[in-house]
C-alpha cells in the first residue's frame, strides 16, 4: 500500500470511529437515557450493550489517532525541533524524541489506569442498580417498610413488570415463561415451580433473582436489588398470595 493510501485508510478509520462515538453518544444521552438499562433496548442492545460499544469506538479512535501520529511522526518531529531549536534534526535525535514520547505515554497510561483502580469506593447504602438515585429512595420496601403487609398488586408485580416481563410477557416469552401469568410461577414444569409458598429459601425464583443459579443464560439479566429480593422473600413467606385484580376492587366487588 503506498504512503498516501495508508494515510486515507488511518484518517478514513478515524472518521468511522469518531462517528460511531457520537452515534452512540447520542443513544446514550437521548433514546435510552441513564436508568433505562434494564427496561428498554434499542434493536436488541441494552444501554449497556450500546455504552461498551462507545467506549471501544473511543478505544479504537485513540488506536488509530496514535497510528496517524506514527505515520507523521517525522514531519512532527520536525517541526517541533525546527521551533524549539532553531536548527535541522538529526535522525538518533528523531528515534529518541519517539522513545521518549512512548515512554511519557505508557507511564501517564498505567498511572491512570492505577489511579482509576485504586479509586474505586463501595458505597456505604448502595444506589438502586435498576433506577436512577430518586427513584432509588423510594423502592417498595422504602415506601412500605411494614414488609409484612406485602400486597401483590401493589409491590410484587410491579418488580416483574419492572424487570421481568419485556423478556418474559405477551410478546416475547424467552424460555417459555411468562411472567405476568400466575400459573408459569406456581405450576409444576420439569423441574419444581419457582414459588414454594411459605419457603423462600427453596423457591428456584428467589435464587435466579438473586444470582445463586448461574448456569443459565442472560443469568445477570435476572439480578434484582437487595430491598426488591428481601420483599419477594417477605411475600413467598407469608405465603406469595397473588391476587389477581387489584385489591382496592376486590373489595368493592365483594366487601
Ligand atoms: C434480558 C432478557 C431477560 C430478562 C429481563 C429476564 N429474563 Fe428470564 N430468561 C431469559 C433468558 C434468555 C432465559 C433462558 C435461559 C436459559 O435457557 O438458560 C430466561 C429464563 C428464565 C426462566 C426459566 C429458566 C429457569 O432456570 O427456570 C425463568 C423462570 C426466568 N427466566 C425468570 C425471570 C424473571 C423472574 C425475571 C425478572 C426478575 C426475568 N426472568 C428477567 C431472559 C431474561
Amino acid at each position: 500500500m503506498n504512503r498516501s493510501l495508508l494515510n486515507l485508510t488511518v484518517d478514513l478509520l478515524a472518521a468511522a470511529c469518531l462517528l460511531a462515538m457520537v452515534a452512540t453518544g447520542y443513544i446514550l444521552r437521548f433514546p435510552l437515557p441513564p436508568g433505562t438499562n434494564r427496561t428498554h433496548e434499542l434493536w436488541d442492545l441494552s444501554r449497556h450493550q450500546w455504552g461498551s460499544i462507545h467506549g471501544w469506538a473511543g478505544m479504537g479512535l485513540l488506536a488509530v489517532l496514535c497510528l496517524h501520529v506514527v505515520l507523521h511522526w517525522d514531519w512532527l518531529f520536525a517541526m517541533i525541533h525546527r521551533r524549539l531549536t532553531k536548527s535541522p534534526a538529526a535522525p538518533a535525535a528523531r528515534r529518541r524524541a519517539a522513545v521518549v514520547a512512548i515512554a511519557v505515554l505508557m507511564t501517564a497510561g498505567g498511572l491512570f489506569g492505577w489511579a482509576a483502580h485504586v479509586g474505586v469506593r463501595e458505597l456505604d447504602t448502595p444506589l438502586h442498580p435498576l433506577r436512577g438515585p430518586e427513584e432509588a429512595a423510594a423502592t417498595p420496601s422504602d415506601r412500605y417498610s411494614d414488609t409484612a403487609a406485602v400486597d401483590f398488586q401493589r409491590d410484587v408485580r410491579p418488580i416483574f413488570e419492572a424487570s421481568c416481563i419485556r423478556c418474559h410477557g405477551p410478546s416475547r416469552q424467552l424460555a417459555g415463561f411468562r411472567a405476568d401469568r400466575r400459573e408459569d410461577f406456581f405450576v409444576p414444569g420439569v423441574a419444581a415451580p419457582l414459588i414454594l409458598p411459605g419457603d423462600p429459601a427453596r423457591s428456584r425464583l428467589i435464587a435466579i433473582v438473586s444470582g445463586e443459579v448461574k448456569d443459565m443464560k442472560s443469568a445477570e439479566a435476572h439480578l434484582l436489588a437487595a430491598p426488591e429480593i428481601a420483599l419477594l422473600k417477605t411475600w413467598i413467606d407469608a405465603g406469595a398470595d397473588w391476587q389477581a385484580e387489584p385489591r382496592a376492587l376486590q373489595t368493592r366487588e365483594n366487601p
